[in-house]
């Protein structure tokens, strides 16, 4: 079959010369039944869902308005690492933390696994924009994709369809953004629920602002707006252009006195973004909003000031842990229907259900694995790294700024993982530089957010070392020299900070959630100047009495622990620190190893 016969490729809603040769290419090239161009309307959406509820990938949820559970391949099922290439012209720009291949060898397997891989499908075109439709410079995508899922997905996600399309026009720049499930079908074969293909690519090319991506459906690999652009392609442009896109929440918190701060937050992948965006202040007359929950693009503004803005329409949450008693902010956005839940337990009455949804678990469900559940099965009901995907606009707590075109200034910047040990649950770096050395040195136990071990301590600079789309020397280079370039009275201070830390039990010391408030209040007094701390080797930390502890049910020699810098533990920490700072090689800035050799004489 030539592209040019191909139902639905002409006509196309859109006089973009590029946007069609480039649609034409892709048709000719995987031979889907038809092409569809979306256009983001709810007529769009009906008709996709009931076909994905006839094709039995979908379950229409009785409970929940609009509302459907899916259970994927069990093979497909969280980010692949290892299958993902940032493939630059030249590899010594992916630098240490990336895979790498040549873009034409790639281009060359790639374009074989794409030869026919949507027959039997239909390909979907779906224009989008990544940040408000009403922005200066509307950051363009198109997503071609041969799954409904996807599109579906992506009307959560992002703004896209007819509305992202009319800022086309002839000639705007956008990202090319390239999706196959890998699973063509021969006339009269029946589909499966959940098609992919065993062999997985998930590749950028920074160069061409392009992305393609190959045989999963899962998120993070699959809705190509959210982690292969709106990070590893928008970290690439921010470099070349001044900014930062990084992965963090946006949250806006007002104090009783009805003061305002922006802050911003990176934990690596399940370790709490979502939570913290979402919070519900255990603390009286504090008030948390949310503005994103798991990516910033930062810039500075006339004011010289660093602004926020979230590049997504939705939140992709982490579902086990999510309930009433931890984020029931979650909980009633997703009341509110219009969601998906990929790889939770369904009930006999048409609900969702996952572990810690609530207390006690029904007596029979339906789990991810398509299986007989029951609270005696040895299994959990739901895949770990299990996601809902649901709409900003419908949080009982979102910013009005959340759709602001301007994005919102940030006073704090957080950096956290998960650390049984060692890291202290909040900790004030001295300076930009030094919170940099923080960020850069971040370490966290891996989740199954990512295929792979779960559980081991890696070096996750930024929350971003599946992201950064470059050298991850460059990258540390540029967040030293946007604080150079900065008035450094106007810039965010850094802290870093860890609500995992255990005790010997291997209980967690810090009850975390919603006494998160504590913690938020602590940085903004400390923002104003109006919080004491005390200097460590590692930074300024509150002292159990400069953190407000009203009302908290926990022993104090928990807090006290929690807070800990164990100078001993520290130093343990430095030869780890060494070992991955000389894995970054030449690129490494001078002042991060300035800051390494600062800390070592502070620890003595
Ligand atoms: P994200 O992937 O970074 O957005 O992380 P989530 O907010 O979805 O949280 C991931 C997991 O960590 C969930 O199971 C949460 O219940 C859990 N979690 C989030 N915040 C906290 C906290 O403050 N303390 C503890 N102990 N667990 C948390
Ligand atoms: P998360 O987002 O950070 O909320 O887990 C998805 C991911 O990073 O894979
Ligand atoms: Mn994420
Ligand atoms: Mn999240």
């Amino acid at each position: 079959m030539t592209a040019p016969t191909v139902p639905g490729l002409n006509p196309a809603p859109t006089t973009h010369q590029r946007l069609l040769a480039w649609v034409s290419e892709v048709a000719a090239l995987t031979t889907p039944d038809e092409v569809v161009w979306c256009d983001g309307s709810p007529q769009e959406w009906q008709r996709l869902t009931d076909k994905l509820v006839e094709a039995g990938t979908l379950v229409r949820l009785d409970r929940k308005p609009n509302s459907f559970w899916c259970a994927s391949d069990p093979t497909d099922v969280a980010r692949v690492e290892d299958r993902t290439y940032i493939c630059s012209a030249d590899e010594a720009d992916s630098g240490p933390t990336n895979n790498w291949m040549d873009p034409v060898d790639m281009k060359v397997i790639m374009t074989e696994h794409y030869r026919g891989s949507m027959a039997g499908r239909t390909m979907y075109v779906i224009p989008f924009c990544m940040g408000p439709l009403s922005a200066d410079n509307p950051m363009l995508g198109a997503e071609i994709t041969d799954s409904e899922y996807v599109v579906i997905s992506m009307h959560i996600m992002t703004r896209m369809g007819s509305a992202a399309l009319a800022l086309f026009g002839d000639d705007a720049e956008f990202v090319r953004c390239l999706h196959s499930v890998g699973a063509p079908l021969k006339p009269g074969q029946a589909d499966v629920p959940w098609p992919c293909d065993r062999t997985k690519y998930i590749t950028q090319f920074p160069e061409e602002r392009m992305i393609w991506s190959y045989g999963s459906g899962y998120g993070g690999n699959a809705l190509l707006g959210k982690k292969c652009y709106s990070l590893r392609i928008a970290s690439v442009m921010a470099r070349d252009e001044g900014w930062l896109a990084e992965h963090m929440l946006i949250l806006k918190l007002t104090s009783p006195q009805g003061k305002v701060h922006f802050i911003a937050a990176a934990f690596p992948s399940a370790c709490g973004k979502t939570n913290l965006a979402m919070l519900d202040p255990a603390l009286p007359g504090w008030e948390v909003e949310t503005l994103g929950d798991d990516i910033a693009w930062m810039r500075f503004g006339d004011d010289g000031r660093l602004y926020a803005v979230n590049p997504e329409n939705g939140f992709f949450g982490v579902a086990p842990g999510t309930g009433w008693n931890t984020n029931p902010n979650a909980m009633l956005t997703l009341a509110q229907g219009n969601s998906i839940y990929t790889n939770v337990a369904l009930t006999d009455d048409g609900d969702v259900w996952w572990e810690g949804c609530s207390d006690t678990s029904p007596d029979y469900l339906t789990s991810w694995r398509r299986e007989d559940w029951t609270p005696e099965s040895t299994d959990p009901s739901s895949h770990p790294n299990s996601r809902y995907c649901t709409p900003i606009a419908q949080c009982p707590i979102a910013a009005p700024e959340w759709d602001d075109p301007d994005g919102v200034p940030i006073s704090a910047i957080f950096f956290g993982g998960r650390r049984a040990t060692t890291v202290p649950l909040v900790v004030e770096s001295f300076d930009w530089q030094h919170g940099v050395f923080m960020g850069a040195t971040l370490s966290s136990e891996t989740t199954a957010a990512a295929t792979g071990q779960v559980g081991v301590v890696r070096r996750d600079p930024m929350a971003m070392l599946p992201f950064i789309g470059y050298h991850a020397g460059d990258y540390f280079q540029h967040w030293i020299n946007t604080g150079k370039n900065a008035d450094t009275t106007k810039l965010p201070k850094i802290f870093y900070v860890n609500w995992f830390r255990r005790g010997d039990d291997g209980r967690f010391l810090w009850p975390g959630f919603s006494e998160n408030a504590r913690i938020l209040k602590w940085a903004v007094d400390r923002v104003e100047g109006r919080a004491t701390g005390f200097q460590t080797p590692i930074g300024w930390v509150p002292g159990p009495r400069a953190l407000e502890l009203d009302g908290l049910d926990v022993p104090r020699e928990d807090i006290k622990q929690a807070l800990n810098v164990d100078d001993d533990e520290w130093r343990a920490e430095l030869p780890l620190i060494e070992q991955w700072f000389a894995t970054i090689g030449d690129k490494l800035p001078t002042a991060l190893q300035d800051e390494l050799q600062a800390l070592k004489h502070r620890l003595g």
